[in-house]
């Protein structure tokens, strides 16, 4: 134990689904056993109904479920013919599938810097790194992925307004901002084309892979629909396009559906377990940051910490397991090195791989577990 007043230990998870699995299991059980007696494994009803029901929670015309919220992102790139000879600009600081699905679809990625307050893309960043793409000459700009990153959409109105002067297509990755809004819009709804991630551990996840597709666009929407399923044209053996095996599992889309019927508490939940660490924190920490007329999903609560891993040392030997997302940029990850500039290209983002440590974070972390947690870290902090 470290030095200073001993924090009681106490059984609290990082996420946890089995609170949550409690509460809906008669009819989680309902619905899977629905699947099982009509055994529509694949583009089973339920795969419909779910999309329908999330359309209207977003207030968008068209969602698509898809087989993870990686693959919702490449879909959404390569329906729009993103590939060979394409800068698509991202932010550095964000989970690798963000840049994967570009070098995949033949494009290349464009590493942006981010806002050290929101941890999303800083628009002023952003236009210039457009510039000097469309300066350079060997890349055409094409498009922007913008990520929610732990819950909190993006700054929309200007990546749009840059999007739009330029002739740029936005992607929203939104997997981890699904049921956040930005000016009284949700996530869905926020870009031309939004994909999501129901990982288990998402705000809104189900028990393995899968995610959605959101957009107004009918065409896009169409393309999308084809590329889940191998590229399927009218009819199952008529391949129109280069496609994907990215259907969403009927039985993924029942677990979601359960979810959903109690997804608009836990997000209320999530807010109150925000509000709760701010209050308990902000004395002691660098909180996170709310832009203006933006609500977030909170699907992380991350602090900032100059001496970050011995607060996390200290944390885990008072029993308070904590996560660090992420502690490599993606421009200096050895997979995508060559497309960024290197060590000190980004030093926002360096720094925040440095500095950010998540906290645990889920509806049902109760006000004892998050005076619990917050004391921890005043002790962990006063003891590192
Ligand atoms: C920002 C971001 N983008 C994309 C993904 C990919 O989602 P999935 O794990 O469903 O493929 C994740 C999931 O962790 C994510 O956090």
């Amino acid at each position: 134990m470290p030095k200073g007043h001993p924090t009681k230990i106490m059984n609290i998870p990082f996420v946890d689904l089995a609170q949550q699995q409690q509460r809906i299991r008669t009819d989680l059980d309902r619905r899977i056993g629905r699947v099982l007696d009509h055994g529509a494994y694949i583009n089973g009803p339920e795969v419909a109904e779910l999309e329908g029901k999330l359309a209207a929670f977003a207030g968008c015309r068209h969602a698509i479920g898809v087989s993870s919220g990686t693959d919702a992102l490449l879909a959404a790139l390569m329906a729009k013919g993103i590939g060979r000879g394409d800068a698509v600009f991202l932010p550095s600081f964000t989970f690798t599938a963000t840049a994967e699905v570009v070098l995949q679809c033949g494009a290349t990625p464009v590493f942006v810097e981010v806002d050290a307050a929101t941890f999303n893309l800083e628009p002023n960043h952003l236009r210039e790194a457009i510039a000097h793409t469309a300066k350079m000459g060997q890349l055409r700009p094409a498009a922007i992925i913008a990520v929610d990153l732990f819950g909190q959409p993006a700054d929309y109105q200007a990546i749009n307004d840059l999007a739009s002067e330029q002739g740029l297509f936005v992607l929203a990755d939104g997997a981890q901002s699904f049921g956040a809004s930005y000016h009284n819009r949700k996530v869905g709804g926020l870009a031309e084309v939004t994909a999501t991630s129901f990982y288990p551990a998402k705000p809104l996840g189900c028990y393995g892979d899968g995610g959605a597709i959101f957009t107004d666009d009918d065409e896009l929407a169409a393309a999308c629909v084809s590329l889940r399923d191998h590229g399927q044209g009218e009819g199952r053996y008529d391949i129109v396009r280069l496609g994907l095996n990215a259907r969403l599992d009927t039985m993924q889309a029942a677990v979601l559906l359960s979810k959903l019927t109690i997804f608009e508490d836990e997000i209320r939940l999530r807010r109150l377990v925000a509000q709760r660490y701010t209050e308990g924190l902000s004395d002691l920490v660098e909180t996170p940051v709310q832009m203006h007329d933006t609500n977030s999903i909170w699907a992380q609560y991350t602090i900032k910490l100059p001496n970050r891993d011995a607060v996390a040392e200290s944390l885990r030997q008072q029993g308070i397991p904590t996560q660090i997302y992420y502690p490599l940029p993606m421009h200096l990850q050895p997979a995508y090195a060559q497309h960024g500039g290197g060590m000190g290209s980004l030093p926002v983002s360096e720094q925040l791989s440095r500095e950010v440590l998540a906290l645990p974070m889920h509806p049902y972390l109760d006000e004892a577990a998050t005076d619990t947690i917050c004391g921890a870290l005043r002790n962990a902090i006063r003891t590192s």
